[in-house]
């Protein structure tokens, strides 16, 4: 997209990827955007670049509001490539030698990814830079996403160009809140649950951090998806909501079949959570990317797994999403194992194993069943949902 001007002498020169489907194990079924902003000033200031296959457009846009070359500073909020990526060829463009702002953490990360001998200068968390007429403050927000991660904070304006936190993998014609409405929460949540959730610790400390700041928020820029203009709190109360955890009376039952017996298991301990007025949906991992069920789980107060016993293991798929899900660390969650096996019948075993790992509460031991669920295994299964249903219930009280 040709870029924005999102406020008196900011400009949006980022660009949109309409047809990533897949962001390092990602779903992007969306697209996503790679923002970069720039500020004119009697310092003008680039922030951040964007993916390196997108970095003629990134030049071109730039081109389009000043000569590239009078760039004076660069500021890279985060060295992961979709945002650092171009910055070869805009150094090369804009001249080796203009300053190159980081955090300490990115004075050593960006050597390392890209060998140049750049202008790197790393910046003190709270430290002020004065452009002329305004002036950046720089706020050190490790892990959110990377160690080198920062924000940048334009007082005059009272805009905050995030980096990644407040993100949200959309590609639209629309570039505010105002302009998509709700419709955005999703996929701002969807972010979090992939990309954010194991620092959920670190967050609320940010969060603290910038509330006791006593700045303004006038306007939040990610750097990717749309900016937050008309509501910047509604995100930041998102993200406070989101790093909580708090169990709500919601289950998911994720799983896998070979021969639909486990499935069989799985709709029946669904059917007994609805049973119990439990918000809750089976998800089946064949048909359902990682990053969709992960989105389901943040707000889930029991997670229900099960899996078929293939060659004395757990199906390929659970495995995958097992090892998915341990490594964002979701908190305060029940946890059940199930499934169905023909003779050596390991999995439930298996699964419970990962779930005690991840620290859940394990609910009961793995309910097991030979070959084809019967009657009476169908109702076991209706039984066992019940009962979570009836222990969320009271959880989330
Ligand atoms: Fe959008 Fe961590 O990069």
């Amino acid at each position: 997209m040709k870029p924005i001007e999102i406020a008196k002498g900011i400009y949006d020169v980022g660009v949109t990827d309409w047809n990533i489907r897949d962001f390092h194990g990602y779903s992007t079924y969306m697209g996503t955007t790679y923002n970069a902003f720039l500020i004119l000033d009697e310092k003008n200031v680039l922030i951040d670049t964007v993916k390196k296959e997108f970095a003629d457009l990134l030049i071109e846009n730039i081109s389009s509001i000043i000569d590239p070359k009078k760039i004076d500073i660069i500021i890279s909020n985060h060295t992961e490539m979709d945002h650092s990526g171009s910055l070869p060829r805009i150094m090369h463009r804009i001249g080796e030698n203009k300053p190159l702002y980081c955090s300490q953490m990115g004075l050593k990360n960006l050597p390392r990814h890209f060998r140049q001998k750049w202008n790197c200068r790393g910046v003190e968390n709270g430290e002020r830079v004065s452009l002329g007429k305004r002036s950046l403050t720089f706020l050190e927000t490790r892990m959110i996403h990377w160690p080198d991660s920062m924000f940048t904070y334009l007082n005059e304006d009272g805009i905050l160009f995030s980096s990644d936190g407040f993100g949200q993998h959309y590609a639209g014609w629309e570039k505010f809140d105002d302009q998509i409405g709700d419709s955005i929460m999703q996929h701002a949540k969807k972010y979090f649950a992939n990309i954010l959730l194991l620092y959920s610790p670190k967050i609320l400390k940010i969060l603290e951090t910038v509330s006791q700041m006593d700045i303004k928020i006038n306007m939040i820029c990610p750097d990717h998806g749309i900016i937050w203009r008309r509501d910047p709190g509604k995100i930041i109360r998102a993200y406070a909501e989101w790093s909580e955890q708090k169990p709500k009376a919601k289950a998911l039952v994720i799983y896998d079949t070979m021969w639909q017996s486990t499935e069989k298991m799985a709709i029946a301990i669904t059917e007994g959570l609805i049973g119990e007025g439990i918000e809750t949906m089976p998800m089946h991992l064949r048909k359902r990317h990682r990053s969709d069920v992960m989105t389901e789980v943040l707000e889930a107060g029991a997670v229900v797994v099960g899996s078929p016993t293939l060659n004395n293991g757990l199906f390929p798929t659970v495995s995958d999403f097992l090892t998915y899900m341990k490594g964002l660390k979701p908190k305060n969650k029940i946890g059940q194992a199930f499934g169905s096996y023909g003779w050596s019948g390991e999995s439930a075993k298996l699964v419970q194993e990962e779930l005690e790992a991840m620290k859940f509460e394990i609910f009961e031991p793995g309910l097991r069943i030979q070959y084809v669920p019967e009657q009476e295994g169908i109702e076991a299964c209706f039984s066992l949902g019940r009962r979570i249903g009836s222990r969320l219930k009271r959880l989330s009280q």
